[in-house]
């Protein structure tokens, strides 16, 4: 038997100020896409935002729904937009937000399980390392990729 360790690194910035000006573009992005939340249920407004290869920013919000399985998270809303719109540009980053009552969160907001795995595979899809941007008001969390936030990923089929 063997012990094993895994070791995660990822950035801790005290506030955007403290980000580099193409991360601290999206972070805005993320935290204006909250706007475009619909969450009457549950209150918690999130937004992403991502950066494909090309620059180009494509934003996203949760988007609740009655029968509760319909909504869909501000991560997945974006992705799948810019899976379905853009197929051939690699996603490079994505910036997540979230808030209460028009108020940020202090502490970064992460992302479901499901999420994760969709983020996994739009990075196995665009062939490069997606980096993951966490906001709080109070810090902010950047992973270089995907597989910081979900170690073994699987990709196996
Ligand atoms: N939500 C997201 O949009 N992203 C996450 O990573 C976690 C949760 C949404 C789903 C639901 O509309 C609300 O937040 C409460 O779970």
């Amino acid at each position: 038997m063997t012990n094993k360790e895994l070791k995660i690194t990822y950035l801790e910035f005290e506030c955007q100020s403290q980000l580099d000006p193409k991360d601290r573009e999206l972070v805005e992005a993320a935290i204006k896409a909250m706007e475009g939340s619909y969450a009457p249920y549950s209150k918690f407004n999130v937004g992403a935002a991502v950066r494909l290869e090309d620059d180009e920013i494509i934003s996203g919000a949760n988007q609740e729904n009655a029968a509760y399985p319909s909504g869909i998270c501000a991560e997945r809303t974006a992705l799948f937009y810019a899976g379905a719109n853009r197929p051939d540009k690699a996603v490079t980053c994505i910036a997540i937000a979230a808030g209460q009552g028009g108020k940020l969160c202090e502490e970064p907001v992460t992302p479901c399980g499901s999420c994760r795995q969709v983020m996994a595979q739009t990075q196995l899809r665009g062939g490069r390392p997606m980096a993951v941007i966490l906001v709080g008001s109070k810090r902010i969390w950047r992973f270089e990729k995907v597989n910081d936030v979900l170690p073994f990923i699987f990709d196996s089929i």
